[in-house]
């Protein structure tokens, strides 16, 4: 579904991607854990041609993203940004219909989907369809942002830190509400995050990243069991410690 190919990147000369390659498969999850500026964030936008690489390929479908138009692009692929991403000046409502309006969709249609959204993850359309993001709380908020992204039904999400600024509790009643969703049951999903326990429930590959390049990638059991260098056991282990 998604190929990444030795992905390069620097901004004013210091190196932030290096060599980064993947590959996830329809229906895949993979997660990119790392500590903060280890290029996860550049990583993922460059899958949706947010950010161009200064080398490598990425083939969506078998296909060069490059032949696409970017934004015919990123209609595939539903994108949650790090710290929500919403526009402060348009309502809930507004906001998860952004893309169905490129989209053409009619009104209708529209609100059906987002009423309908709005529901399936624990919120309403009289209750909040027409609040401003200011007025939601940061679970509220994250909600909002991921039925965004789901809004015109992508085949792709590319998520980032989509539960970073939630507290533990929060986090982790979230975690499980994305993870009983039928319609994120169904997505190829790349996910950023720097919680191992994120990583641990939602992937089925982990790819950890460090100074820009990935520096294991594997199933959660595999790099558990036989984590590649002291580096990888210890952002395991000390995170799992942590909890
Ligand atoms: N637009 C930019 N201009 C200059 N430098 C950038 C830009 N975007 C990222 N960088 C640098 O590239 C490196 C990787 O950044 P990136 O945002 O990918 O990290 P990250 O792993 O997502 O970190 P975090 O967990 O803090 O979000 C960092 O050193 C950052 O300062
Ligand atoms: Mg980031």
């Amino acid at each position: 579904m998604i190929e990444a190919s030795q992905l390069n990147k620097s901004f004013d000369g210091r190196v932030a991607v290096q060599d980064v390659s993947f590959r996830v498969p329809e229906g895949g999850r993979l997660m990119l854990l790392g500590t903060s500026g280890s290029g996860k964030t550049t990583t993922l936008r460059m899958l949706n041609r947010l950010i161009d690489p200064d080398g490598g390929t990425v083939l969506f479908r078998g296909q060069d993203t490059r032949t696409f138009r970017p934004e015919i692009l990123r209609r595939q692929m539903g994108y949650v940004m790090q710290q929500y991403g919403l526009f402060p000046h348009y309502t809930v409502a507004e906001n998860i219909a952004i893309v169905p309006r490129l989209l053409h969709w009619d009104k209708p249609r529209i609100r059906r989907r987002t009423e309908d959204l709005l529901r399936q993850l624990g919120l309403s359309w009289d209750a909040h369809a027409h609040q401003y993001p200011n007025q939601l709380s940061g679970g509220q908020q994250q909600r909002v942002g991921l039925a965004r992204a789901l809004a015109a039904d992508p085949p792709v999400l590319l998520m980032d830190e989509p539960f970073g600024a939630l507290d533990p509790v929060t986090r982790t009643r979230i975690r499980q509400e994305f993870l009983e969703l039928d319609e994120f049951k169904s997505k190829t999903v790349v996910m950023v995050t720097h919680d191992i326990r994120d990583a641990l429930e939602l992937g089925d590959h982990i790819g950890i990243m460090d100074k820009g390049r990935i520096i294991q990638m594997g199933t959660p059991d595999e790099l558990q069991q036989n984590p590649a260098n002291d580096f990888v056991a210890a952002f395991l282990h000390g995170q799992t410690d942590a909890s």
